[in-house]
């Protein structure tokens, strides 16, 4: 099994935390999200000791919230104690309804709006992440009209390759987001930042991209970014307090993926950039991470009814399930790999290639091809493995299909975090009395 926590019972059946999925499944239905809470919980405490042992005082992980902004989550990161990275007001918002201590939330993306601004000052969210001078300037003006000054750290684009896929490589040079180092034009950022009245420069940030399984570019990045610290005190007598290395730490969606060892992967990179500031002659500094995927996307899987079984005689076999990219666009989006089983036949012999179609009216909606699986038939379940990350939170109403609810399983019960979406919730924007 791709992880430890899958295991197949004597019925045949496949269980997540010691819990029969073809049951859960009858029980509440598919399409379902079920989500293994230890190890969700397991995956910050590991990012947690290991940032503060390695790094030292003050690190911390921000849970990347995009990856699934589920209260229930928000609530495991708040009882941790680490630190959570929301990208919009809506995100924000989600943490304010759980009571997220503010001063333990990052504020992210790049074109936040005015209002989001405002919103977010307000609160008095810990830290801004900045894009660009506009938006600085903004925070700025947000800043002094509630009479507050508000951290920042600056977003900046150290031009490293980090040898995933193009979609969601994002330090490189020609990038949407933040400011590169190259061109000089991160160095005027930092000036600005220090001209400004109501925003307090605490340090620097950089996200190289997601999925990555190589550690050289995560390396590579803390060199870039003890080296932009070292100029910018050199030449512009600012001493940054904290740096931001982003997140993006592989998860194996397949057999042929490795699994990160999270915690050595944090010493190693940790060794690097302290011996890389301490080469510069650089005191230290605590160093923020944002892990989204790698904190939930392996304990997440999904569950679909298989609909019907089509055989195109001499070219492919299809199965047709009850969900697709409206729960999960990651296929359609990147081609995106998965491992997927039948959950009610887990242990028979997967000797028969399908094409697993969703069940929108698009040809784009799979999520796979070439799947091994044992032959299928109507009724069975589908399960699809590592779907904990970037499904529920890009899922969409695409065909007017409500969103399946997320179960989680805990301590041998199983508790809903999202309840299944009604039609008449998928459309409450659409009558005028809700
Ligand atoms: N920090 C920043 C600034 C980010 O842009 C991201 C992800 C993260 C942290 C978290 O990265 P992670 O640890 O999850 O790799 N929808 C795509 C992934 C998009 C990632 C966007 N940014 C997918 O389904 O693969």
């Amino acid at each position: 099994m791709l992880y430890d926590n899958l295991t197949i019972n004597e019925k045949g059946h496949l269980c997540m935390a010691g819990m029969d999925t073809a049951e859960l499944a009858r029980q509440y239905g598919t399409p379902l999200y079920l989500m293994d809470e230890e190890r969700i919980t397991g995956r910050m405490r590991t990012y947690k000791s290991a940032m503060s042992g390695y790094f030292g005082a003050g690190s911390l992980p921000f849970y990347a919230s995009k990856a699934l902004c589920c209260r229930r989550i928000l609530e495991l990161a708040k009882a941790e104690g680490i630190g959570v990275d929301v990208v919009s007001a809506g995100e924000l918002y989600a943490a304010e309804s759980v009571d997220f201590p503010m001063d333990r939330i990052c504020f992210h993306g790049s074109c936040k709006t005015k209002a989001e601004i405002d919103y977010a000052v307000r609160l008095g969210v810990g830290f801004f992440i900045c894009d660009n001078a506009e938006e600085l300037r903004r925070i700025d003006a947000a800043a002094a009209k509630c009479g507050v000054r508000q951290s920042v750290l600056l977003r900046v684009t150290p031009a490293i390759d980090p040898h995933t896929f193009a979609a969601v490589a994002t330090g490189l040079i020609d990038s949407k987001f933040g400011l590169p180092i190259p061109t000089g034009q991160a160095r005027e950022f930092t000036r600005l930042a220090l001209s400004l009245k109501s925003v307090v420069l605490r340090g620097f940030h950089c996200h190289i991209g997601s999925q990555i399984f190589d550690k050289q570019p995560l390396c590579d990045a803390a060199t870039v970014m003890a080296g932009f610290a070292a100029d910018m005190r050199d030449e512009l007598g600012y001493s940054a307090e904290i740096i931001d290395l982003g997140g993006g730490f592989g998860v194996p969606y397949v057999e042929s993926e490795p699994e990160i060892d999270i915690d050595d992967t944090i010493r190693l990179v940790a060794e690097h950039y302290k011996a890389e500031m301490s080469r510069r002659g650089f005191g230290e500094t605590a160093v923020f991470m944002e892990p989204g995927r790698s904190i939930v996307g392996d304990s997440g899987l999904t569950l679909y009814e298989i609909q019907d079984v089509k055989t195109i005689p001499g070219l492919k076999n299809y199965v047709a399930i009850d969900g697709g990219m409206t729960d999960d666009p990651r296929y359609a989006l990147y081609q995106s790999r998965y491992t997927m089983l039948l959950a009610n036949r887990a242990g028979e012999r997967a000797d028969t290639l399908y094409t697993v179609g969703g069940r929108c009216c698009e040809s784009g909606d799979m999520l796979g091809e070439d799947i091994s699986l044992p032959e299928a038939r109507v009724g069975d379940l589908l399960c699809v493995l590592t779907t904990g990350a970037y499904n529920y939170s890009m899922a969409s109403h695409y065909n007017c299909v409500p969103r399946p609810p997320i179960v989680m399983l805990r301590d041998g019960k199983s508790y809903t975090a999202v309840r299944r979406e009604s039609f008449r919730e998928m459309l409450a924007c659409q009558f005028d009395d809700t």
